[in-house]
């Protein structure tokens, strides 16, 4: 049975990236007519906007789409660590690789993070930019091995990292490692300077504008949503989070995907510096920020895969409590969500989309970590069209298979068919009458079973929650008034509107 939808406590009744609230980002038209460009580059977050800033550099005629407002994807959603601190990733690559892939990994978000801060420097790109040691800690002490073997693998591969058997914020802790001269910064402050010198380089932005389909030729012709325009080019790179051309690559299989939460809180307390992240079974990651000359500490966590909540607003509350019982909370300014991707073996895909298609390009599965991988993905995009030689391509390279990652993209799969069928036959929870303001839920209505939704002033939304990409049922989220595809991400809002791809078209509406 789907509650009624309360605001607790301190959260805000909305959900609203800081970043993008602090951050006035410039707007660009729709894209209504044929062009003819060197690269289009489909997807304006990190990955994209890096990759036609530096393509643009070049001499290239870049054309950067996206569907919806720029940097309104997962980078703007972001907790914004510039770090190479991934987790238990090191120690975990040790046991699946050889020690020159999780050595080069590290190298390649370290060469990410040096990229970023050189571009600060030398363009004085007033982003609040700020050196912070980053500290991975568990307080379970069925974890402290793990911990320890981490810990191994930084000595191992030489990076650099201290133990430490406490925290220098009141966390508690059994064990941590830290690794100095990660840093932070508001990523859409830093990313609105590079989008200014992509249209001073003489590149094209066009927002509001999907991209459905490509015919693979010379040029490519890429496609608006029903043809309506066509963009010829020599290269296309897609960097559209979960990519919107599939095409005999079998991303979709390759691919998980997770929700996580964060709340920017006004503490009581001061804050002693630093970026945290747990490997606890409650996730919690903790960084400081600036709102209105004011220090507020970003608090983040709590994943789980899309449409598989029972209440996504416990997450928010959660993340409250724990920033309460910790720093106390004066006032929570904000509070948003995030979607990230893995890959079936923790490393991003960067290179050629497949071997079939030498000119197209893919960047995606940034495993939570967009902020150094998805620059390391336009650093590697760059080099991968000027045919320029990069010592990380082989290890990004989408093409690279072994037995572990063909059996999990079955599993994958036999995942996804368990989703279409269970979403199926899941029952209505609730009469339409008994909807509240701002209230969601599947209802029953003409013997079929719907999705609706009353908003504040009572007005009813019902549509069909399966998902138009393909087939799943999406599910109610609460918090972020959306339908959420369980499947491959997907999400809709309570109109029925494409929030988040792949999906390109709306859920359909049903009549009253
Ligand atoms: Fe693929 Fe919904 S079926 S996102």
């Amino acid at each position: 049975m789907s509650e009624k939808f309360n605001v607790p406590s301190e959260l805000p009744r909305y959900p609203r990236s800081m970043w993008r609230t602090v951050t006035t980002l410039p707007t660009f038209p729709e894209l209504r007519e044929d062009i003819k460009v060197d690269a289009t580059v489909v997807g304006a977050g990190i990955a994209g906007v890096t990759t036609a800033y530096l393509l643009s550099l070049e001499g290239y005629k870049v054309a950067l789409i996206d569907a919806g407002q720029i940097l309104d994807g997962t980078t703007g959603y972001t907790t914004a660590k510039i770090s190479a601190q991934h987790g238990l990733i090191y120690s975990e690559f040790l046991t699946n690789f050889r020690p020159e892939i999780a050595k080069g990994y590290y190298d390649a978000n370290i060469e990410a993070l040096r990229f970023i801060r050189e571009m600060v420097e030398t363009h004085g790109i007033d982003c609040d930019f700020k050196e912070e040691t980053a500290y991975l800690f568990t307080n379970q002490e069925d974890k402290l091995d793990d911990l320890r073997k981490e810990f191994d693998a930084y000595q191992e591969l030489g990076i650099p990292g201290q133990w430490h058997d406490s925290l220098p914020i009141p966390v508690a802790a059994k064990g941590a490692i830290s690794m100095p001269g990660q840093a932070q910064f508001n990523p859409l402050k830093y990313l609105k300077f590079l989008v200014e010198k992509i249209v001073e380089n003489g590149g094209l932005i066009y927002e509001n504008t999907t991209i459905e389909d490509a015919k693979y030729g010379k040029p490519i012709e890429v496609y608006t949503l029903d043809k309506a325009n066509t963009i010829f080019c020599n290269e296309m790179v897609v960097t559209s989070h979960y990519p919107f051309w599939n095409i005999q690559a079998g991303y979709f299989s390759r691919l998980s995907i997770e929700r996580s939460y964060a709340l920017a809180v006004k503490p009581e307390t001061t804050f002693q510096g630093g970026m945290y992240l747990n490997i606890d079974d409650e996730k919690r990651s903790i960084r400081s920020a600036v709102f209105e000359g004011e220090e507020v500490l970003i608090v983040g966590g709590e994943n789980h895969q899309p449409g598989k909540s029972d209440n996504t607003f416990d997450h928010y509350l959660a993340l409250e409590k724990f920033a309460g019982e910790t720093f106390g909370v004066r006032e929570i300014p904000f509070r948003w969500s995030a979607q990230d991707i893995t890959t079936l073996d923790k490393i991003p895909y960067i290179g050629p989309f497949s071997s079939d298609y030498p000119f197209v390009f893919i960047a995606t599965g940034f495993n939570k970590w967009g902020m150094t991988n998805g620059t390391a993905a336009g650093l590697l995009l760059r080099d991968n069209i000027l045919r320029r030689s990069n010592p990380y391509m082989d290890l990004f390279n989408p093409g690279r298979f072994n037995d572990k990652s063909m059996n999990q993209n079955i599993a994958t799969s036999f995942k996804m068919a368990k989703e279409l069928i269970a979403g199926k036959f899941a029952g209505a929870h609730e009469k339409i009458d008994n909807l509240e303001p701002d209230q969601g839920a599947l209802v029953r209505h003409g013997g079929k079973k719907v999705g609706a939704y009353r908003d504040p002033e009572g007005k009813l939304f019902l549509v069909d929650t399966t998902c138009t990409h393909m087939g799943c049922e999406t599910a109610w989220n609460e918090a972020e008034r959306s339908w959420d595809c369980p499947c491959h991400g997907s999400r809709f809002s309570y109109s029925g509107d494409v929030l988040e791809g792949p999906a390109t078209e709306p859920l359909k509406r049903v009549e009253e």
